[in-house]
């Protein structure tokens, strides 16, 4: 019988999504099967998960409903050319891979339900960002079983292949400029005297709660920040520098140059 899943590439996000998964009970260890030409790296994952694990891709891919491809893109030409890995009409191709279009996945996998993923690093904490596009011949069973998948590992939205260089610069990649926010914070609570451990505590603290409201609270931003602006209160004095300075223009700016160069990585 074949596995419910199985990861070609078992670095940081085949890991990540396999935490998620038998965190949430979405499958056992025993329905999961991945694969790495590393042998330290098959030793982890059969030490710290107890799945089965394969050297090659070719002897795996055929042994699981979906397959999800986690391998750096520029080694998947050659996974398919050379290695001469199949994915067949039965089976669910999965791509995480930065970049690789639905229409290259059909040239290497001409058979195969294809749905491309653009998740983020946060899922390595269960609370990732991912857009999704489902490719042709996916079946609403399928759009279930992505789903489940990615709420494995925080949550996920559909959207159309064009809109993905958009996911890439507000989700692929804000990890890093929010990153950039936190070490700001941190700096300036060392500045009046809290320990890098207190400010840390602090300032990841807020960026948590503050994503949380955004997404719970039915409030829009603008009046979140409103409700923390008490008039003549200290927020009120912050905010003031923030708009004087451009902060959200450059915020965007930082956007359009990160989804300008999504767009080119997808020409080269
Ligand atoms: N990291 C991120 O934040 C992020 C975000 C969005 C999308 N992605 C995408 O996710 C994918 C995986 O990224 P990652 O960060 O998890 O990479 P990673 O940590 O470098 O892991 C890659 C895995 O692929 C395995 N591998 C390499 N060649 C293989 C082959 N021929 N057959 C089978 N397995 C092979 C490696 O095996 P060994 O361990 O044996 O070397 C390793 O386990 C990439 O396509 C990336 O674009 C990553």
């Amino acid at each position: 019988m074949k596995a419910k899943i199985g990861f070609i590439g078992a670095g940081r996000m085949a890991g990540a999504m396999i935490d998620g998964l038998i965190a949430k009970n979405v499958y056992s260890k025993d329905e999961i099967i991945a694969c790495a030409p590393s042998e330290s790296t098959r030793n982890r994952m059969t030490q710290k998960y107890g799945i089965r694990m394969y050297e090659k891709a070719v002897d795996m891919a055929g042994l699981a409903e979906i397959i999800v491809l986690a391998i750096k893109p520029k080694y998947i030409s050659s996974l398919f050319r050379e290695e001469g890995v199949k994915v067949g009409a039965d089976q669910l191709l999965i791509s995480i891979a930065a970049g690789v279009k639905l229409k290259a996945l059909g040239e290497y996998a001409p058979e195969a339900r294809l749905v491309r993923v653009m998740p983020n690093h946060c899922c390595m904490v269960l609370e990732g960002g991912a857009g999704y596009v489902m490719g042709k011949g996916c079946t609403e069973a399928d759009r279930k079983s992505v789903d489940t998948i990615l709420s494995a590992i925080g949550l996920a939205v559909e959207v159309k292949e064009e809109d993905l260089d958009a996911v890439t610069g507000i989700c692929g990649s804000s990890p890093a400029y929010l990153y950039m926010a936190a070490h700001a914070l941190i700096e300036a609570g060392m500045k009046y005297g809290l320990t890098e451990e207190q400010a840390t505590i602090l300032a990841g603290q807020s960026l948590i709660g503050a994503g949380k409201m955004v997404l719970q609270s039915g409030m829009k931003t603008d009046a979140l920040v409103d409700g923390v602006c008490s008039p003549g209160g200290t927020t009120i004095e912050g905010v003031k520098v923030l708009r004087d300075e451009g902060f959200e223009e450059t915020m965007i700016h930082c956007v359009d140059a990160c989804v300008k160069r999504s767009v080119e990585m997808g020409k080269e």
